[in-house]
């Protein structure tokens, strides 16, 4: 069980619920392997996806989860609803709220878009994303394919690298991951890295150098350029950006021998990443597509089950 009838942020979840979610999820991945295990754990429950910014893994894991498990999946197709024609966040939210709906899964560019919105609805809201500030189940993901891979958090040095200010991502995983107890590297470019970062958990630093950032690393996450979020561009080129401070192959001899390599996706290949580093044998990131899948199928079931 969850506390809040939300799931907002990761800097609300204690240590014991994030790690509750992560149990879950290996049996929901159970369930993703063999069909034959999955049963209606959900039926009668409906979630609708309200995506005013675009998404393919974030979206597709949330309706595939509610398939999964029986719940009846809708999309409020933002361009096409009342949206255009004016009607405000709340307006929607509550309109949803009395045909019945269970859950909310929203993406939006606005930090605390999720927050207005739970606060006005008694359904349970879930944050796929808000502006620069958090994107909570993708941490989970993240740390859910870390602890398959390494059957631990705790003590690991963990390096996300590149565009770290505007990333919700970087944000929540920092927390979490700290939370959990490891050791967090911030390295990227100091015109897309905030000073404050190191604020998120007890165990965060910030480094500027992308190969002190990955020296030592038992895993290395890169993070897209987001593009559409810069207000100037904070470097001259993508090539430049790709030699100053994407990851390339010869630099992850400076990472422990068994490192792996995450992103969220989508990537920009040979921008933040090289394209043999995103292939490598030693890359997670297809597999941290189908926990997607896992992890929102345990976060509607905690959510859901007893509402
Ligand atoms: N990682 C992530 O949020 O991907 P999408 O934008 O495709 O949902």
């Amino acid at each position: 069980m969850l506390k809040s009838k939300d799931l907002l942020g990761i800097k609300f979840l204690s240590e014991d619920e994030i790690l509750t979610i992560l149990d879950l999820a290996k049996n929901m991945k159970e369930k993703i392997n063999n069909p034959s295990l999955r049963t209606d754990e959900l039926k009668n429950k409906s979630v609708v996806t309200l995506f005013y910014e675009n998404s393919t893994r974030t979206k597709m894991s949330f309706m595939l989860a509610c398939d999964y498990l029986g719940a009846t999946p809708e999309d409020l197709g933002i361009a096409t609803s009342s949206v255009n024609k004016g009607e405000s966040l709340i307006d929607t939210g509550v309109t949803l709220d009395n045909m019945g709906i269970d859950a909310m899964v929203i993406r939006h560019s606005l930090t605390g878009a999720s927050h207005l919105l739970a606060k006005n609805v008694s359904a349970s809201v879930i944050n796929a994303g808000d502006g620069s500030n958090e994107h909570p189940t993708q941490a989970l993901l993240d740390m859910f394919s870390i602890m398959e891979a390494k059957g631990k958090i705790e003590g690991l040095n963990i390096s996300i690298v590149g565009d770290i200010a505007n990333s919700r991502v970087a944000r929540s995983n920092a927390i979490g991951l700290s939370k959990l107890g490891a050791n967090v590297t911030l390295a990227g470019p100091s015109t897309l890295l905030p000073k404050n970062m190191n604020v998120l958990g007890r165990n965060v630093k910030v480094v500027h150098n992308v190969e002190e950032g990955i020296k030592d690393a038992d895993v290395v996450m890169g993070l897209r350029v987001q593009f559409e979020r810069q207000k100037q561009v904070p470097f001259p080129n993508n090539r430049e950006y790709h030699y100053f401070f994407g990851v390339k192959e010869d630099m992850l001899s400076l990472a422990k021998d068994d490192v792996i390599i995450m992103h969220p996706g989508p990537v920009n290949r040979g921008v933040e990443l090289s394209s043999s580093v995103i292939d490598a044998k030693n890359s997670i990131i297809n597999e941290q597509v189908k926990n997607g899948v896992a992890v929102r199928m345990a976060i509607l079931d905690l959510l859901l089950k007893n509402r």
